[in-house]
């Protein structure tokens, strides 16, 4: 069997979720991890001693190319990071979450990597967890009906660090119908930054299909659950029933006409972890030299849905895609002022 080795660029705990993905698996080898904190290297060296440890990518590609490069550092820099990886003879690329911080750069890492022809990870985990890919299975067969909202409440995150795996879930259960307009709506207050960038105290996003599917997500540092002890929950609605879990337990409720109370499902987790069924589905790829970009263009397509949330707050506009045709509207207009009487707009009752 065929060893890949594997050079991680950024120790925290992304980074460190793809080293150990990588030491378990007898399919890839960890050679080298670079990070600029004195003490993650420390811990690398330490835990992995093994491993060569660098304090920059550009070091560590100079010094110990790999056949594997798992980008997981801010998502400001995966670009820069993952286009100079792709100078190296590599094999295949793994880039975290969100690609980028805008889906412009996503886009272009994602051209970069077709362009070299490698298999691509995007370790969303959701998409990894048999857990998920059940529930994801029972929507397209049809389980619950025709799927029409997606609710999510999501307690100490934001949209763009585990929002976009929860709007990665919603894009990959619509298929092939792609996203029309997203409205959102951010409090600020706490001027709360994560992983990199500033985000949201609270923020409300709702994303709608062309098909008319909608999604409802709640995020924020506090969000109250409606379900006691969990940070998350999700509400997949159907016509002919509905689906409740809470994100990353490997357990559902699948309420529809044969199980008309509600059956509570509980999947054994696959052995592996989701990074290493990612880093693993990667060798698959590489040593059937077929690259598949699925995941990589839905989660290209759910940092879309992050972007246009964002906009949408900044502009106070709905943000009808595609998102990079969309223009902002410039409006001084107030909703909920009493209307003057001049000043043009549209009469509402002449619709
Ligand atoms: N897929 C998942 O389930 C998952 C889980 C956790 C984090 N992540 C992702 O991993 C990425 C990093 O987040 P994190 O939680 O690991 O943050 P973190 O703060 O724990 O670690 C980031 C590390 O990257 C290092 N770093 C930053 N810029 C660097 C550079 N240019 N070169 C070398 N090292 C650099 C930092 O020093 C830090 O040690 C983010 O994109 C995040 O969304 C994904």
């Amino acid at each position: 069997m065929k060893i890949y080795t594997v050079g991680v660029v950024g120790a925290g705990s992304g980074g460190k979720l793809s080293i150990a993905a990588a030491e378990a698996s007898p399919r890839f080898q960890l050679a080298a991890a670079a990070d600029l904190r004195a003490e993650a290297r420390a811990e690398v060296a330490r835990k992995w001693p093994h491993a060569k440890v660098f304090a920059t990518h550009e070091e560590m590609f100079a010094q110990c190319p790999t056949d594997v490069v798992c980008v997981s550092t801010y998502a400001p820099s995966h670009k820069p990071i993952a286009l100079d990886a792709l100078r190296l003879p590599l094999k295949g690329i793994l880039v975290e979450k969100p690609l980028g911080d805008t889906s412009r750069a996503g886009r272009e890492i994602i051209e970069a990597v077709r362009a070299k022809g490698i298999p691509m990870a995007v370790p969303h985990g959701l998409l990894a967890a048999k857990h998920g890919r059940e529930i994801i299975r029972r929507v397209w067969d049809g389980e619950i009906g025709d799927l029409r909202l997606v609710e999510i409440e999501n307690s100490g995150w934001d949209i763009i660090n585990a929002g976009i795996h929860w709007l990665n879930f919603f894009v990959t259960l619509v298929g092939a119908d792609p996203p029309a307009s997203v409205l959102a709506a951010c409090d600020t207050s706490t001027r709360t930054w994560r992983d990199g960038m500033q985000v949201e105290t609270v923020a409300v996003t709702l994303a709608e299909t062309r098909g008319g599917v909608r999604c409802v997500l709640h995020t924020g540092d506090e969000v109250k659950i409606a379900r006691e002890g969990r940070k998350t929950l999700f509400r997949v609605i159907g016509a002919k029933g509905r689906i409740e879990f809470w994100g990353w337990p490997s357990e559902y409720i699948l309420s529809n006409e044969k199980h008309a109370g509600g059956a509570h499902i509980k999947v054994e987790p696959d052995a592996r972890t989701n990074h290493r069924v990612h880093l693993e589905n990667m060798a698959d790829q590489i040593e059937a030299g077929a690259p598949d970009y699925t995941i990589p263009e839905s989660s290209l397509r759910a940092l879309e849905l992050c972007e246009a949330a964002y906009l949408s707050n900044r502009r106070r506009c709905q943000v009808v895609f595609p998102l990079d045709a969309f223009t902002p509207p410039l409006t001084d207009w107030d909703p909920g002022q009493p209307y003057s009487g001049f000043g043009g707009g549209r009469d509402g009752r002449k619709l």
